[in-house]
C-alpha cells in the first residue's frame, strides 16, 4: 500500500473515532447515501456482516434521526461475530449463507419486505479497509 493511501486511511480512522463511529467504513455508507440517496423512504433495513457495527450506527442515525422509538423503523444486523448492543438495532449472531439465518431475519419483519439490504462482508480477520 502506498504512503498516500495509508495516510488517507488514517484520516478516516481518526475521524471515525472523533465522530463516534465504530469503524471508518461508516464513511463508505455515508458517501453512498450522498450519491444515491439510499435511505430515502426506508423504514425496514438489514445490515449483513455488520460487526463491529458502524453501518448499523449509520442506519440508526439516518432512519431514526436520533429517536430510538421512531415508529415503523426496524433495523436487523447480522454477523458471525457478537457485536456490542446498539439501541434500536435487533442483532442476530449467525451465518448469512444459512437459510435458517434468512428465516430469522424475515421473522423480524412480520411479513413485510425489507426496503434496504446492505452488506459489507469480508472474511473473518480481513477488516483492513473497514
Ligand atoms: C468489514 S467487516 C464489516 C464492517 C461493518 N460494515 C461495520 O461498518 O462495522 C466484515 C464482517 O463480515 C463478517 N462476515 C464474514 N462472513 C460472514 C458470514 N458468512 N455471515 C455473517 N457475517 C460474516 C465478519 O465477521 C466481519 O465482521
Amino acid at each position: 500500500m502506498g504512503r498516500s493511501s495509508k495516510d488517507k486511511r488514517d484520516i478516516y480512522y481518526r475521524l471515525a473515532k472523533e465522530e463516534g463511529w465504530r469503524a471508518r467504513s461508516a464513511f463508505k455508507l455515508l458517501q453512498l447515501d450522498e450519491e444515491y440517496r439510499l435511505f430515502q423512504g426506508v423504514q425496514r433495513a438489514v445490515d449483513l456482516c455488520a460487526a463491529p457495527g458502524s453501518w448499523s450506527q449509520v442506519l440508526s442515525r439516518k432512519l431514526r434521526g436520533g429517536d430510538e422509538q421512531s415508529r415503523g423503523v426496524k433495523i436487523v444486523a447480522v454477523d458471525l461475530q457478537a457485536m456490542a448492543p446498539l439501541p434500536g438495532v435487533i442483532q442476530i449472531q449467525g451465518d448469512i449463507t444459512k437459510v435458517s439465518t434468512a428465516h430469522e431475519i424475515i421473522g423480524h419483519f412480520e411479513g413485510q419486505p425489507a426496503d434496504l439490504v446492505v452488506c459489507d462482508g469480508a472474511p473473518d480477520g480481513n477488516v483492513e479497509n473497514s
